[in-house]
This record gives C-alpha cells, structure tokens and sequence, in this order.
C-alpha cells in the first residue's frame, strides 16, 4: 500500500504519455480532460479563496455594544481569540476549568475591565447554568451577540489501542461540550440574532487515522452545526465553523502526544503488539513528528483571524479552513475519488 500514491502517479503520467502519443484514444483523452478539470477545480478554490483572504474583512459597527463568550481560554486559541476580542471593544466572557490558572491571570493583566473570566467545565451541566446567570448578571446594557466553542481535549489514538471510555471522554468535552454551552444560550442568541461559532478542527473535514476519538467528535460537532445553522435560521440566528489545521499549542504537543501513545502501547495486549508490530509503531511516529512538530505554525494568527471575522465580522462565511495548507488539503479531500483519497491520507499519516 505505501507505494500506491506512486502508481497512481505513474498511471496518471502513464496516461498523459499515452494522450500525447496516441491521441487517436478517446478514452484515454477523456480521463485526460476529466483529470484537468479536477485540477482546475482545485486552482479555481484556492484563487477565489486568495481573493476572499487579500479583500478587507469589515467587522460589525458597534462592537462596544456587544458581548461573546469564548469557552477554553486557558491557553492557545482560546486565549489569544479572548486578548483580541477585547481590543476591539467587546465584552469577553471567558470561560475556564480553574480560574487560577495562569491564563486567567494573563487575561485579567492584560485585557480591560470589560473582559470577565468565569468558570466554565462544558461538561459539568451546573457550570454552564452558572455561566448563564452570571452573563445575565453582568452583561449590563450590551447584548449577547455570540457564543464561540473553542473548549477542545484530544486523548487516544489508534482504534484497539484506545479504550471506549477514552471515546467517551472525548465526546463528552469536544461535541457535548458544545452542545450544552449552546442549548443554554440559545434564548439570549434568539433575542439578539446573534451567532454560534464552533472552533472545530481541519480533522472534523478530513478523516484521520490515529486520532479517532478526536475525529469522531470533530465530525459529530460539524454535523451538529450544520444541522444547527437550518434549525435556527428561522430566528434569526447563524451558525459558523472554523475549521483550523495545525498549529503549536499544547493540544498538538508532540512530546505529549508521543508519551500518550507510548503508554496506549505499554498498557495493549501482546495480541495487538503482535499485530501492529514495532516497525508500523515507528512509521507512525515519524508521521506524528511531522504533523504535529515540523508543520504546525507557532503563529496563531490564521484561526484567530478566521474566528474574528466567523464571530463578528460583517459578512461572515459558513465555514473556514485555515491557511493555505489547509485550503489546499480541503480542496483535495472534497474533489478525489474517495478511494484516491483514503489512499493519500494513509500515506501522509504512516498508515499505508
Ligand atoms: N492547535 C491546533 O492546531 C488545532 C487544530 C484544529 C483544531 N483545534 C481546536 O482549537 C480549539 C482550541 O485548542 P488549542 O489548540 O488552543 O489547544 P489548547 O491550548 O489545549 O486549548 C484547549 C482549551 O480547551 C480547554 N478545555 C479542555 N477541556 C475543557 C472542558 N471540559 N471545559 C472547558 N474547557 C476545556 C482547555 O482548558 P484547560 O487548560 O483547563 O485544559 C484549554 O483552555 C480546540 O477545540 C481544538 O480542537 C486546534
């Protein structure tokens, strides 16, 4: 399997070959003109996505007036999304496991009076009923403009590797997380007309081998939005989903993930050791080196900037992949046979 991508390679160069010195095939010349029309599709997206990203993103008049909660600001994404949002006027709920983390005291440094942190497990049905009241307690006279699910873990790996609980953990935060946070603002949302914004993963588009509780649940909430967004047109409200590809935060620290796969292994049956044996094992984490430490950005301009415009730009998207590599992934993922596809996403992750 792992030589695959090269024969469709060959075969495709085989093709051209044959189109050129035997331009009598017809069938040959029309695999030919349909392959050129996929890759057009492709060089089309990513055009018109560079002339989306090189135009100006305006934001909402009146951000002053208007208050969002960020779920997960402890860190990463979370973090850096509530320290923008304040600078431009908006009144921060930022939501937190441990409000004594050091993320709660770089927030309450360096962000204004308007930014309050507050505690926020979005698996724990009681914190998010408080979180609740104590919008409604401080909000003042802004209105509740958006909720964004940015709260996120990532645990387990390999399907016989990972026990179900692990699954369940997974789901528990990544998908109803966002299902609890939303469901209990939805009246404030309803009365403003204001917006949901899920920060999913570029794995809730494009399936990953290796990480499939974090997949699972990406894929869950995706759906969850999509169908979301067709429900509450009706008041008014709009759904939008980030979808960002990999960037340095402790969700994709390699060391981290390195030790969790170590320990899955250590803990496995000799059955399963036999079976995915110490080669496949090392395939993998060279893959994992490469995803999770050579590719990602330390920037995380790119998701920040798409969640911004997601929550309160003035002419949001449905969805957003973010960065080029991203776009591009997408752009390939949703064009290619879906066998063509599985192929190339078991060999960039050491699968094939
Ligand atoms: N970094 C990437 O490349 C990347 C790519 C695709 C998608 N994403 C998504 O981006 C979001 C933010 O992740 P990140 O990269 O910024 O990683 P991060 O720095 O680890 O941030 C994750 C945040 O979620 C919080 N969290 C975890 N479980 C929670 C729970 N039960 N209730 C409330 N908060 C909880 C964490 O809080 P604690 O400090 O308490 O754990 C932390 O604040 C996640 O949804 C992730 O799936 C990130």
């Amino acid at each position: 399997m792992r030589y695959s991508v090269w024969l469709f390679a060959a075969a495709w160069g085989s093709l051209v070959a044959a189109a050129w010195l035997l331009p009598q095939l017809w069938l040959v010349r029309l695999l030919v003109a349909a392959g050129s029309l996929l890759l057009t599709g492709v060089i089309a997206h990513l055009l018109a996505e560079l002339a989306a990203a090189l135009c100006p993103r305006p934001l909402l008049p009146d951000l002053r007036g208007k208050a969002v909660l960020v779920t997960g600001c402890s860190s990463g994404i979370g973090l850096s999304l509530a320290k923008r949002l304040d600078a431009l006027g908006v009144a921060v709920f930022a939501g937190l496991r441990n409000p004594r983390c050091p993320g709660a005291a770089e927030l309450r440094q360096t962000c204004s009076s308007n930014l309050r942190v507050l505690q926020l497990d979005v698996t724990r049905p009681d914190h998010v009923q408080h979180a609740v009241e104590f919008v409604r307690d401080n909000i003042g006279h802004r209105e509740f403009w958006a909720v964004v699910n940015n709260a996120g873990i990532t645990n387990g790996a390999l399907l016989e590797l990972t026990p179900a609980e692990t699954f369940h953990e997974v789901w528990n935060t990544n998908a109803l997380g966002g299902v609890r946070v939303t469901q209990a603002f939805m009246p404030l949302l309803r009365r403003s007309k204001g917006r949901v914004v899920f920060v999913n993963s570029a794995l809730g588009v494009m399936p990953s081998p290796g990480v499939l509780p974090y997949t699972m649940s990406k894929f869950a909430l995706r759906g969850f939005g999509d169908a979301l967004r067709r429900e509450v047109r009706r008041w008014g409200v709009s759904v939008h989903s980030v979808f960002p590809f990999f960037y340095k935060t402790s969700l994709t620290d390699y060391d981290t993930a390195l030790k969790m796969l170590d320990n899955l292994w250590e803990r496995s049956s000799q059955e399963i050791k036999d079976a995915y044996d110490e080669r496949f094992m090392a395939g993998i984490k060279k893959a994992m080196k490469i995803w999770l430490f050579d590719r990602p950005k330390s920037s995380l301009a790119e998701p920040v900037d798409d969640i911004i415009d997601a929550t309160v730009g003035a002419t949001p998207n449905l969805y957003y992949v973010t960065g080029w590599m991203g776009k591009l992934h997408y752009a390939l993922e949703t064009r290619l046979p879906r066998s063509v596809a599985d192929v190339i996403a078991s060999y960039v992750t050491g699968f094939s």
